[in-house]
């Protein structure tokens, strides 16, 4: 379908009128500021940046399933976007004509005190999960991301870490239930999908499987009082002989007396002293990581604007000598088929370089970094894995390419999971796993 059939096309294929309102033409007034809404990379907020066509803006689960069924038949890209923080922006830009399945209005929360679980929706934000937890009870939290406005779909779908990695690993360890539609447009949950594509929703991204309504979670338990720390360290006294300053933030689930005399045992060089902490709850250690102070109303969190949107390109590494964010811990102990996120035992950090387009870190680091293969984190989209080395005709190629370094040994699963569950490859962007069959037949 080209462009300008293809809304129209889209539209007549629904099978209830109601459902048109949900959907926004090029032409609406609002299509805009919704397309605007949950675009976090000004890279892709430019006059030349391609438009959807349409913009889907379920707010029941069947007009999803309306959008899927209708998309398939009539073989129309579909983007699917959450909380909109895809780093190449890939939830709501593609170089083919496409449509947006826009989920910010299914962000529905439902905590259960006495299985200590929630159910969350695709749409919400982190900030809305920590806080509808916190207003249930205090001593629950869950692990996932530190910046609140990312969206529980795309976070929990590419694996998901947060400041509690070392001590709960994951988000996605901590996954029990999930609901998702898939090609056919059939609601599934964990039992009826399988355990094969429940894994694989878990870490592989959901884009190339179904789209995710939400996942049921099992919350974790935080102590009343947590404490953190921000301390910087310059090159004179001794941060690391590269950089001019390291900055080391933590979050400790426990009090600060305990944590100062732990890390003068086990970190003296910090040189950490009582006054450099803040005991506080666990929901204030939400608001100091992602800078804001802690005397702040915690509804803040419930804003789902970020404090400030830029151009940004990120990029990251796995390495044995540098630190980022600290690895081992519960990290270390899940065996590395469990979910597919790879990087687990074995990595003591992750790097991630908040570097722009004139100064990549990449080649300055690579004596550093893992190799065979070198690794990357898939929730940190990179589009320039994957450009070199391959045939572009060849999607499985260039997929392997990307999709190694993303997921190690377990691209394979996630290719043959791809291949039973999607085998024409309806469920695609730039960097979804590639559905090798599929590429047979057009060859
Ligand atoms: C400011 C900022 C801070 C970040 N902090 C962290 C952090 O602390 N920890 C961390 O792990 N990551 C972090 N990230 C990365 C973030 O987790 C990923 O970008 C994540 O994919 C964002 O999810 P989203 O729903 O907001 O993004 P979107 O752009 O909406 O989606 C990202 C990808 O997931 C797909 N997707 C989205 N929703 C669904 C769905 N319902 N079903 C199927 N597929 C779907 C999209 O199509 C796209 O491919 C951060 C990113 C930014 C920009
Ligand atoms: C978008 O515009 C069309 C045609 O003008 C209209 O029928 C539809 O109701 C509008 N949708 C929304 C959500 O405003
Ligand atoms: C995106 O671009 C539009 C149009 O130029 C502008 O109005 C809007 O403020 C921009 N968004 C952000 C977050 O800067
Ligand atoms: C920095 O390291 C040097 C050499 O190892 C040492 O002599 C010096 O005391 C250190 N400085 C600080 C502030 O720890
Ligand atoms: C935080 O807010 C309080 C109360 O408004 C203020 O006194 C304090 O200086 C602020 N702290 C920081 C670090 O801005």
């Amino acid at each position: 379908s080209t462009a300008n059939s293809a809304p129209n096309t889209f539209v007549h294929c629904l099978p209830s009128h109601r459902i048109i309102h949900q959907f926004l033409h090029q032409t609406n007034t609002s299509f805009s500021s919704v397309l605007q809404a949950y675009i976090r990379n000004l890279r892709f907020n430019t006059s030349t940046t391609r438009k959807p066509f349409l913009i889907v803006t379920p707010f029941h689960v069947y007009h999803v399933q309306a959008a899927i069924v209708c998309a398939k038949k009539h073989n129309l890209l579909t983007k699917i976007r959450s909380g909109g923080h895809d780093y190449e922006g890939l939830s709501y830009v593609a170089s083919q004509p496409f449509f947006i399945l826009d989920m910010f209005k299914l962000r529905s929360i439902e905590i259960d005190m006495e299985t200590e679980t929630a159910w969350v929706e695709a749409g919400a934000t982190l900030g809305e999960v920590y806080y509808r937890i916190d207003e249930k009870c205090k001593t629950h939290a869950f692990p996932a991301g530190v910046c609140p406005t990312v969206g529980v779909g795309g976070h929990i779908c590419g694996g998901g870490y947060g400041n509690m990695m070392r001590k709960y690993g994951l988000s996605v360890d901590n996954v029990i239930d999930a609901q998702m539609f898939d090609e056919q447009g059939r609601l599934l949950d964990r039992k009826s999908m399988g355990e094969d594509l429940f894994w694989a929703i878990n870490g592989g991204g959901g884009a190339s499987f179904g789209v995710v309504i939400a996942y049921k979670v099992k919350l974790v338990r935080v102590p009343e009082t947590v404490t953190v720390f921000r301390v910087r360290k310059t090159l004179e006294q001794n941060a690391t002989d590269i950089t001019i300053r390291a900055t080391f933030v933590a979050l400790f689930l426990g009090d600060s007396k305990s944590l100062v005399s732990l890390l003068i045992d086990k970190f003296p060089q910090l040189g950490l002293k009582q006054s450099d902490c803040i005991e506080t709850s666990w929901l204030g250690s939400v608001l100091f990581w992602t800078n804001i102070n802690i005397t702040a109303p915690v509804e803040v969190l419930l804003n789902r604007q970020p404090q400030s949107v830029n151009y940004l390109k990120r990029k990251s590494d796995y390495d044995i000598q540098f630190q980022f964010n600290s690895y081992g811990g519960r990290m270390a102990k899940i065996p590395l088929t469990e979910t597919p996120f790879p990087h687990r035992a074995a990595n003591l950090w992750k790097i991630q370089y908040l570097a722009n387009w004139n100064k990549p870190g990449k080649e300055y680091m690579t004596p550093f970094v893992s190799k065979n293969p070198r690794g990357a984190f898939f929730n940190y989209r990179d589009l320039d894995l994957g450009i070199k080395n391959c045939n572009g005709k060849n999607s499985y190629a260039k997929g392997r390419v990307y999709g190694v370094k993303y997921f190690k040994d377990n691209f394979n699963r996630l290719v043959q999971i791809k291949t039973k569950v999607d085998p024409h490859n309806f469920f695609r962007n730039e960097q979804s796993i590639p559905a090798p069959t599929y590429q047979k037949l057009l060859e």
